[in-house]
């Protein structure tokens, strides 16, 4: 108990908090899992207690996400910058290339790397509004032998989300969802492919799961592809041809367990439309705050906001900290202040934050 009244409220875009059930389960069998006398990380990952676990981890993610059977679930060890080429490699031929809305920091630099090592090209681009909004869908360009789209419909860094699921027009999407996966119910079925990196909604880091869809793994022809960045490798090995990220795995299966047990996405996603409609309200309501996002393109995730009074924010973060408000300094890239709402935050975690920042307003108003 005295561990629990300790834990500070964490609003880091990640690694981000995780639920303190969540973390005492894997406390209370960090030791000793599944009676084996030993901890999961020191099973190996062709036992059958830990090859029963990765079925039921998929089995979660394919319930609680209602993946549909034509796609498979993927867990690659490793950051989701990876994907950021992995997915040139394997979905590019030579007469291809591939269409990037680049909408924030991350959707650019996965642009960067697709141009890098293939060709790519700008669908849109957000960064004339220095990633305040997204030009109107009317305006986008999608080129003749596009191979797929991709978008990140959550900007993490920027604070700022794409409001619709764009029409490609048949050409497969492609989403980085890092900072949104398991924040609301999807159709999965919009997407050629899905990924995410761990850290934020999923597990600890170090792992990203890839949902991607049956035709598009059939289109993979490039023998060249390096063996661990070819997506058919862990489509044939069940992710299992090198040793998977153990602790990522089993973390992820106790927080999609979690998920299920709270109500479901649809009961996160109501979770974050409170937290995050009470936050930008109270940044709506006063002048000493304020958000530059264009409201339809606000994320809900990544609430990224500047005081009026620049010159007060390290003191503003010094204050906060001291209150156990923690990691509230936005992204070096942009600067300001985020606070990060994933679904481990509690709404009293915003309700304290909200509270100092009235208190901190009238201070030094
Ligand atoms: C949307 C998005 N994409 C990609 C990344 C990169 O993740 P990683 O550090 O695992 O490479 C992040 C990290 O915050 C992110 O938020």
């Amino acid at each position: 108990m005295s561990q629990l009244m300790n834990r500070a409220y964490n609003f880091g875009a990640g690694p981000a908090m995780l639920p303190a059930s969540v973390m005492e389960q894997a406390q209370a069998e960090f030791l000793n899992w599944n009676h084996l006398g030993m901890s999961v990380m020191e099973v190996g990952h062709r036992t059958a207690p830990f090859m029963d676990l990765m079925a039921e981890l998929t089995t979660l993610f394919r319930e609680v996400l209602v993946i549909p059977d034509h796609y498979q679930v993927l867990f690659l060890g490793g950051s989701a910058r990876t994907q950021f080429a992995q997915i040139p490699l394997n979905f590019l031929s030579e007469h291809e290339k591939a269409g990037y809305l680049t909408t924030g920091m991350w959707s650019s630099m996965a642009y960067e790397e697709a141009s890098r090592l293939k060709k790519a090209y700008c669908v849109t681009d957000a960064q004339p509004t220095q990633y305040k909004s997204i030009p109107d869908p009317k305006t986008w360009i999608i080129e003749p032998d596009t191979a797929y789209l991709y978008y990140t419909p959550n900007e993490t860094v920027n604070g700022i989300r794409c409001p619709i699921i764009p029409d490609m027009k048949g050409v497969p999407l492609i989403a980085d969802m890092t900072s949104c996966l398991l924040t609301e119910p999807l159709n999965i079925e919009n997407y050629g492919m899905i990924f995410a990196g761990a850290q934020k909604n999923i597990a600890n880091a170090g792992m990203t799961v890839a949902i991607v869809r049956d035709d598009l793994i059939a289109r993979i022809h490039d023998d060249k592809i390096p063996t661990m960045l070819d997506y058919r490798t862990y489509v044939t090995h069940q992710s299992m041809y090198a040793t998977p990220p153990t602790f990522n795995c089993y973390l992820a299966y106790l927080m999609l367990k979690w998920i299920v047990s709270e109500g479901g996405l649809s009961v996160m996603s109501s979770r974050l439309n409170e937290k995050s409609e009470a936050l930008y309200q109270v940044i709506d309501d006063s002048d000493f705050y304020y958000s530059d996002i264009e409201k339809p393109f606000r994320s809900k995730i990544n609430v990224c906001f500047k005081l009026k009074k620049n010159a007060l924010e390290s003191e503003f973060l010094i204050g906060a900290e001291a209150r156990g408000l923690m990691a509230l300094k936005g992204h070096r890239a942009v600067g300001g202040l985020r606070a990060s709402l994933y679904n481990a935050m509690p709404l009293e975690g915003v309700r304290a934050l909200i509270e100092y920042m009235h208190y901190f307003a009238k201070v030094n108003a």
